[in-house]
């Protein structure tokens, strides 16, 4: 399955094609990234594998950069390893094999220079929505003054509309507002790489385009670059400026094969697209349906 599975970019035939994204097919993931860019990779992934049985790597070999500012997608069926790879990135797990660098440096625990947010928000229930975030934002800057914490908290939790529940504490939220916690929290400790786990996937479907709209709207307005962790195709195609494919480990014919990235696709629509005009977007459906094709018949082939 690996071997059949090229890894190389993809551009919707239709649609014009950006500078960015007309880079030639390469079998090296390496290569994959603008040539201009290369050097200035901010997140660099080499050669990354997990196994928890040494026989049976859930995934071996994934390599990948992040640009600053770029917004970066994974797609993948459930247990390829998606959630692995975010939390060698948050520091939270440590890796087989392989190495992650952030800024130069090797990612070696959990650092406020990365805020992560998971699909079940993670908030202290005992505490407020003001008082949860000003602990993220001590935590920081431990030398500010309650005045500045405060003034900090209050323009991150009007970022994502919450001002009226700021005193409110979790329980007495939606999972929808929660959510909107864990973002402002996330982007009030200013990360310089923010990871996200699935943090639509509770949500319905109204909310969840809302809170996209949201989060395009502060990433773009914070130059944010981004990580994140998705099921959801449109969700992957709204946000991101390259989505990494993943396939399973699976049992083959000559023997078990790890999981890895299968292909790596560029977006090729303008960045300032909206969710409403999306489905009108030229490449818009070759895109998604090569993607859907993905997961239906390359990921999980067995
Ligand atoms: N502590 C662990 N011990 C053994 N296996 C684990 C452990 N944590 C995760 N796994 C396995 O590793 C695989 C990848 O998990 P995960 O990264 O959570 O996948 P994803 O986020 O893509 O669904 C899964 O098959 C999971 O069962
Ligand atoms: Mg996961």
């Amino acid at each position: 399955m690996w071997s059949d599975t090229s890894q190389r970019e993809w551009a919707a035939p239709s649609a014009p094609m950006p500078v960015a994204s007309a880079v030639a097919i390469s079998p090296d993931i390496s290569a994959l990234q603008p040539k201009a860019q290369a050097m200035t990779a901010f997140l660099k992934i080499e050669k990354l594998g997990k196994a928890y049985q040494s026989d049976k790597p859930v995934f071996s070999d994934v390599s990948f950069t992040i640009d600053k500012g770029e917004f970066v997608c994974i797609i993948g069926h459930s247990g390829c390893g998606k959630t692995t790879i975010l939390n060698v990135l948050a520091g939270l797990d440590t890796a087989s094999t392989g190495h992650a660098f952030m800024d130069g440096r090797e990612i070696a625990g959990p650092s406020l220079e990365r805020g992560v947010v998971f699909q079940s928000h993670a908030l202290m229930p005992w505490l407020t929505v003001r008082q949860n975030i000003a602990f993220a934002v001590r935590s920081k800057w431990p030398e500010w003054k309650a005045p500045q914490v405060n003034l900090h908290v209050e323009k991150h939790v009007g970022m994502v509309g919450l001002l009226h529940a700021i005193d409110k504490k979790p329980s007495q939220l939606s999972g929808g507002m929660k959510q909107r916690v864990g973002i402002a929290r996330a982007f009030a400790i200013q990360p310089k790489m923010l990871l996200l786990d699935e943090p639509f996937g509770a949500l319905d479907a109204l909310t969840r385009g809302t809170i996209q709209d949201e989060l395009m709207t502060i990433v773009r307005q914070t130059q944010q670059t981004v990580f994140m962790i998705t099921h959801d195709v449109d969700e992957a195609i709204l946000l991101s400026d390259r989505i990494l494919l993943m396939s399973n480990g699976n049992d083959s014919v000559g023997g078990y094969v790890p999981g890895g990235l299968a292909e790596v696709v560029v977006n090729p629509l303008p960045r300032e697209r909206t969710r409403a005009q999306l489905h009108h977007l030229s490449g818009y459906y070759d895109m998604r349906n090569h993607i859907v094709d993905f997961l239906v018949s390359r990921a999980k082939a067995h």
